[in-house]
């Protein structure tokens, strides 16, 4: 049996084990994924001991996602390009670091919503560890974009570093946001606004989306953040977070072994996680 698992902390909140035990399932791979509590201070004796212990790979999520890279035999573009290591791949003795947030982000906006990301500018709301994979990703597939966070020094900062030479960053006042919503054609939360603390909350006003914008928050828990409510309202097409945690699960499994897992399988597991934590 092969066994894998998330390093994180905390990581009670996960649902990667779920997703990939019923995928494991669902085409009999002889594997088992565990959800792995680690403290900040024990990244390395823990990468020592998975790797001492058999394990076939991990995943790695909050806080661990730097702190993981000092200790990689070897990174992939994805990884080096965003600074942060989310899939571990032990072969040989030697540890592969890779990153599939962006790839995961991409994969899960081509499948269910946009098919011409080279065509289309993006709004990318926040500039903490998600926006900067997700700003990665598009610069490279050559998406005009545009970052806006509450903290406009980090917007601009991650604009200049990632995106192509139009991007810029600001900051989340609405007069500043107007004038570039208007020219945007997909907005993307990345920010913690909308999660369950702050449940009802957007990290933009109404009145600044319009029925021809599409949609994206990548937050899956709620489902339906108050960014998407008002978007919905307005007629918008809109995507939550659910597809990027499936398709970096997916993506995952590349890294890990070449081949896919089956996305609806892990998208069920996911759903059914989530309703029962209501
Ligand atoms: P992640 O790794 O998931 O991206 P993070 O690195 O903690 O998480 O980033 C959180 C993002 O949410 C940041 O862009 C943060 O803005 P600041 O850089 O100004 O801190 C944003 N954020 C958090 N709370 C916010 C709030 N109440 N209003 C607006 N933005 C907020």
């Amino acid at each position: 049996m092969q066994v894998l698992g998330v390093i994180g902390h905390p990581i009670d909140h996960s649902l990667s084990p779920q997703m990939h035990n019923a995928a494991f399932q669902a085409v009999g791979r002889d594997a088992l994924y565990v959800p792995l509590l680690v403290q900040p201070d024990a990244v390395q004796t823990a990468l020592a001991g998975a790797k001492a212990l058999g394990f076939f790979g991990l995943n790695v999520t909050v806080p661990h996602k730097q702190a993981v890279i000092p200790f990689m035999d070897h990174l992939t573009a994805e990884a080096q390009a965003v600074g942060s290591v989310n899939t571990i791949r032990f072969e040989n003795g030697r540890m592969y670091g890779h990153s599939t947030d962006g790839p995961g982000f991409r994969a899960a906006l081509e499948q269910k919503l946009i098919t011409d990301i080279a065509d289309c500018s993006f709004l990318i709301l926040g500039a903490g560890g998600a926006a900067r994979a997700i700003a990665a990703e598009l610069g490279r597939c050559g998406a005009h974009i545009t970052i806006a966070n509450r903290t406009a020094g980090k917007a601009k900062d991650l604009a200049y570093e990632f995106a192509h030479s139009e991007a810029r960053g600001m900051g989340l006042d609405p007069h500043e946001l107007s004038r570039a919503m208007a020219a945007v054609d997909v907005v993307v939360n990345t920010t913690t606004v909308g999660m369950h603390a702050s449940r009802g909350e957007s990290p933009i006003p109404r009145d600044l989306l319009r029925p021809d914008l599409r949609v994206v928050d990548i937050i899956y828990n709620p489902q339906e953040t108050q960014l998407l409510v008002d978007a919905a309202s307005l007629g918008c097409p809109v995507l939550n977070g659910i597809g990027m945690l499936v398709w970096q699960a997916a993506k995952s499994w590349e890294f890990w072994w070449g081949v896919s897992p089956p996305t609806e399988v892990m998208e069920a597991a996911v759903r059914s996680a989530l309703s029962s934590m209501e």
